[in-house]
């Protein structure tokens, strides 16, 4: 059974931007409710074990760094069908492809550094939540 909630951050070089304000804002337009929710940082060990499944991926050492370089906010989000949705309101990992009316495409700069991340399954979306947030956290 699908879950309704999704995991997100706003990725250093949104939030060193002045995106916060900005990308709630389309998170909440966009019909999510925030259940969780906290400006933090990554360390280099966080953003290894988070990104665990990349640590073959030639990008892997950069996505590490760029992810513990600054604070991030991380998030909880509910509403139906939320990670796909969610997804779909990010717009595509490379903003050059991403769709007008998108996250990434409004405040990515590069492929790498691409404002938000989004759940891509109801199993991360748990595993990801739970990471960030005790239970007591989770409103
Ligand atoms: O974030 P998303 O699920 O769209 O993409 P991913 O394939 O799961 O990759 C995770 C993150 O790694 C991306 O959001 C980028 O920040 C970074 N990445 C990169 O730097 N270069 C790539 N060719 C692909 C991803
Ligand atoms: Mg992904």
């Amino acid at each position: 059974m699908a879950t309704n909630r999704t995991f997100t951050m706003i990725k250093p070089d949104a939030v060193q931007n002045g995106h916060i304000g900005n990308i709630l804002a389309m998170i909440t337009n966009g019909g999510f409710k925030i259940v969780s929710l906290k400006l933090t940082q990554l360390t280099v060990a966080d953003a290894q074990e988070f990104y665990a499944v990349h640590a073959a991926r030639p990008f892997y050492g950069e996505l590490v760094e760029f992810m513990s370089r600054g604070p991030i906010v991380a998030a909880i989000l509910e509403k139906d069908n939320a990670v796909e949705d969610f997804r779909t309101l990010i717009g595509a990992t490379n903003p050059a492809e991403a769709a007008e009316g998108t996250i990434r495409k409004a405040y990515a700069t590069s492929i790498g550094e691409n404002a938000v991340h989004g759940s891509d399954s109801d199993e991360n979306a748990a595993i990801e939540g739970a990471f960030h947030f005790a239970g007591r956290e989770q409103f």
